[in-house]
């Protein structure tokens, strides 16, 4: 593995071998302890987009690792993309004080210009609607952690299926997997790009794709729920619509199975409410930790640790 670019550029087992390693991580993180595994090293992360998470999650990676980290969070006001710097010189010149680069940006096609500059390995935090491998991982570890299975799953995606690059990322994985149902619940103009839905039955696997999430959703061993991605609708008025569609509540919680999870990438806006927090089954805060033990995992495999 050079890089981690799109969900796609790992197979089954790379994903599994990654979770063997984030297994051996987790308890670091649990306890809040570090190794000194990446002592020496320094991880550069550059953020285009608002993120609370994603980069601090990497950062505590690198941290927990024993790394340095440098860091921008307003790329897009005070580097010098504002001045007209391409985004190959940036991954370019960045490359040469850095060991390894954590990109996020609004533009799909942004991460892959960048990684051609890059010197050193990169890894992509997310790139506009399109991909969010880190996070597809995390939530794959989180299921694999709590239900001890990656096959035989019945996964409703529910929310922004369109503009959410969360659940594409959750696709592209879970389709390493065998015996998965996909029920996909969002409103029409959100429904999930057609290629995933193609390229997921030409695989094999069943799609259900429905708006009716409380007669589904009883089905479901995993619900991914996903905020309506308000930065990506053409208009205000756009988003107005979909606001406040398929809020989760003590009510809708007693239609899911028992022993289901419920996970999230966060941040929530509306579309949880807080009195759940305290069900079992909601797993998306535990989900943060999970996630700083896989992007341990990562970095330390791109770097050969
Ligand atoms: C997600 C993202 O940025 O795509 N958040 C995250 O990384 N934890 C989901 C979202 O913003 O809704």
């Amino acid at each position: 593995m050079k890089n981690l670019l799109h969900s796609s550029d790992l197979n089954r087992q790379e994903i599994l071998a990654l979770f063997e390693k984030a297994g051996r991580y987790l308890p670091l993180v649990e306890g809040h302890q570090k190794t000194n595994d990446a002592e020496g090293y320094i991880m550069a992360t550059l953020f285009y987009e608002p993120s609370t998470r994603t980069r601090f999650s990497f950062e505590s990676a690198m941290c927990r690792l024993g790394g340095n980290v440098i860091s921008n969070s307003h790329m897009e006001f005070t580097s010098s993309a504002k001045k007209g710097e391409t985004i190959y010189d940036t991954g370019k010149v960045v490359s040469q004080m850095a060991d390894i680069l954590v990109m996020r940006h609004p533009e799909k096609d942004s991460i892959d210009d960048f990684a051609r500059g890059s010197d050193v390995p990169v890894i992509n935090a997310g790139n506009g609607p399109g991909d969010h491998p880190t996070q597809g991982l995390l939530d794959l570890f989180t299921i694999q952690s709590e239900l001890g299975r990656l096959d035989n799953l019945c996964i409703a995606m529910v929310g922004d299926l369109k503009y959410g690059r969360v659940v594409h990322s959750q696709c592209e994985y879970l389709s390493q997997f065998e015996g998965i149902r996909f029920l996909f619940i969002s409103p029409e103009e959100l429904k999930m790009p057609s290629e995933i839905v193609e390229s997921l039955r030409a695989k094999g696997f069943e799609v259900v794709e429905t708006e009716d999430l409380e007669g589904n959703i009883g089905e479901a061993d995993v619900v991914s729920h996903t905020r309506i991605q308000k930065e990506r609708f053409p208009s205000e008025a756009d988003y107005n619509k979909h606001k406040g569609v398929y809020v989760f509540t003590p009510e809708l919680m007693k239609m899911a199975k028992e022993d289901m999870i419920l996970i999230h990438p966060l941040p929530r806006v509306d579309e949880i409410d807080p009195v759940i927090d305290e069900d079992p089954r909601v797993r998306y805060f535990k989900q943060i930790q999970y996630g700083v033990a896989v992007r341990m995992a990562i970095v330390s495999s791109l770097l050969d640790l």
